[in-house]
């Protein structure tokens, strides 16, 4: 059987795949382009790759009849047309479970270094070369302090409700936590609260995305969004850069309609350097490094190898999406 690999992978997850199959790797740890995926997936029998290979119906068309599994090296799956892999009875591994916590942990990392301005402050002790400038200076306090503030977290299913509610207990000792999701079970167990929508972007200090990309969520975070929330407000995104409309940001953050953004996630990836975004003080942009710790990552990566495999032995995957 022969299988397409869109990236360098780590070279234990690749010598077991060479083992078994023959391997048409993309040498690189560049995104494949599209021509040369559409190419190389001719005629064979499976895929392991990335969320920024996007695995629509003209890379399946291309495929051909052969094609029996994709599986992605992410527990997000918007990258690939689900109903199209279903009619060609196509199975599709993910990787939930095993980045949930490195994830939940970056969310956290995101909050503090945005709303204490962390990345700002490195860049200005380095011009200023002096440390005491940047205490004094009045513009450097003006921060949000996260004990004690409400925190908002918008979630919406079964794979993101594992970060969220990893997030929860990691900042429980910071914040009151609020939900954009009717769950008792949620509420009882982690001690959080519902809130609808238009409350909890009134009522936020914090406001974190951690949710799938779908229909219901496609540019949920707008104009209208933004202009409800508080102007102190930061806006952290983890989940997909499409669940914000990236204009209405730059434009909220430039006027000061909300404080701060921290996003992992952007459209596209990776944003071109030159975007408004990289502009503004207020704004932390990293590239969608949520789940990239060794340990997490080489733990994804032998999960999607082990769903490839399983799938194309007719054995049931660990993680079938
Ligand atoms: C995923 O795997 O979908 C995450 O976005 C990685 O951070």
């Amino acid at each position: 059987m022969e299988v397409v690999v869109t990236r360098n992978i780590p070279s234990a997850a690749l010598n077991v795949l060479n083992k078994r199959f023959k391997v048409d790797l993309w040498q690189s740890d560049d995104i494949i382009p599209r021509e040369t995926l559409i190419s190389k997936i001719k005629a064979k029998d499976g895929l392991l790759c990335l969320l920024t290979d996007k695995i629509d119906k003209e890379v399946l068309d291309s495929a051909g009849d052969r094609l029996q599994a994709v599986s992605t090296i992410s527990v997000g799956v918007d990258h690939i047309n689900r109903s199209e892999c279903t009619m060609r009875g196509i199975k599709i591994g993910y990787t939930p479970e095993v980045l949930t916590a490195a994830t939940a942990e970056f969310a956290v990392g995101l909050l503090l270094s945005t709303s204490r301005r962390i990345v700002e402050g490195t860049h200005a002790a380095k011009r200023s070369n002096s440390v005491c400038f940047f205490i004094l200076c009045q513009k450097y306090k003006v921060t949000n302090d996260v004990t004690a503030c409400v925190l908002v977290l918008l979630v919406d299913d079964k794979t993101t409700d594992r970060v969220g509610t990893i997030l929860i207990l990691r900042i429980a000792n910071f914040s009151h936590s609020y939900f954009f999701k009717k769950d008792k079970a949620f509420e009882e167990n982690l001690w959080v609260h519902f809130a609808s929508f238009p409350d909890l972007l009134r009522e936020s200090d914090f406001i974190i995305s951690c949710c799938s990309f779908n229909q219901s969520t496609d540019g949920v975070f707008d104009k209208e969004a933004f202009k409800q929330m508080k102007n102190s407000a930061i806006f952290v995104n983890i989940a997909r850069g499409g669940v914000v409309n990236q204009d209405d940001l730059y434009d909220a953050l430039s006027r000061n309609v909300i404080r701060g953004a921290g996003l992992d996630v952007t459209t596209p990836e990776p944003l071109p350097t030159d975007h408004p975004l990289f502009t503004l003080d207020n704004c932390v942009v990293t590239p969608h490094i949520g789940s990239a710790s060794e340990k997490t990552r080489t733990e994804m990566t032998m999960l999607a190898v082990e769903n490839l495999i399983c799938a194309l032995e007719n054995r049931a995957m660990p993680a079938q999406y």
